[in-house]
């Protein structure tokens, strides 16, 4: 069984349309996806009917659940605006824009998704989370300590855990026995060079599995220019994250 896992696509088409490319390479039969569809990026309405077709086409062959700025921007409010304006401006200015422009069905979409899954693959018990189990906000960075990890997925009586939230691919091997991986970011990916990341997971008959990082190269100076061209406040500031 052939899986392809995506997240943090960030209303990045140009890294998207990418990554699919790379996709139909491995002919995938089943994708998960860890949310954060949207906020930053510059095409939000394009991402989310793409994820609706695929939901239609794959049917219960595709998962997706809600990441924590699919849940800013469909649950946004001026204060939040404000608290993020303070707290991290550009990101602030950009989900005041980001409310505007992402149309309310998409909004609908993203605000009514599951915060985590659990799926079993021949017989593989699989977590599908954003940031840990506990928190949908929580960082699963790369160089923890094995304990700091253990107690972020201590709940899920799952064999893998599968997350995304820092846009830093990573991957632990735990006491428990449980593996815990960091798929990485497809549209804002904090990895050296910034280029995509995704997971290719691949599950045996027996449940056995082996998994491979992907990083796609693509354009992020155009992607940087489309963003820096929306004209909000620090978008400079958001455009230049793109760059290596
Ligand atoms: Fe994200």
């Amino acid at each position: 069984m052939k899986i392809a896992v995506i997240s943090d696509i960030h209303a990045n088409k140009e890294a998207y349309d990418r990554v699919f490319d790379d996709i139909e390479k491995f002919k995938p039969d089943k994708i998960f996806c860890l949310g954060d569809l949207i906020l930053a990026g510059y095409n939000p309405n394009y991402i989310c009917q793409k994820i609706l077709e695929l939901k239609e086409k794959m049917g219960d062959d595709f998962e997706i659940i809600q990441g924590n700025t699919d849940k800013m921007v469909s649950n946004c409010t001026d204060e939040l605006i404000q608290k993020t304006k303070e707290a991290y401006p550009c990101m602030g200015y950009s989900l005041e824009e980001d409310v505007k422009i992402t149309d309310k069905k998409y909004l609908n979409f993203v605000r009514n998704l599951p915060e985590k899954k659990e799926v079993v693959v021949n017989g593989l018990k699989i977590e599908l989370v954003h940031g840990s189990v506990r928190n949908q906000n929580e960082n699963i960075y790369p160089n923890l300590k094995d304990d700091e990890v253990e107690a972020m997925v201590g709940d899920s009586s799952a064999d893998l855990i599968l997350c995304g939230h820092t846009h830093k691919p990573c991957g632990y091997s735990l006491k428990s026995s449980k593996v815990v991986i960091n798929v990485g970011s497809i549209g804002r990916s904090m990895t050296e060079d910034k280029m995509p990341v995704y997971l290719w997971l691949t599950v045996d008959k027996n449940g056995k599995f082996v998994s491979e990082h992907r990083v796609v190269k693509y354009d992020n100076i155009k992607v940087s220019k489309h963003i820096l061209s929306r004209g909000f406040k620090f978008a400079e500031d958001l455009a230049g994250m793109y760059i290596a």
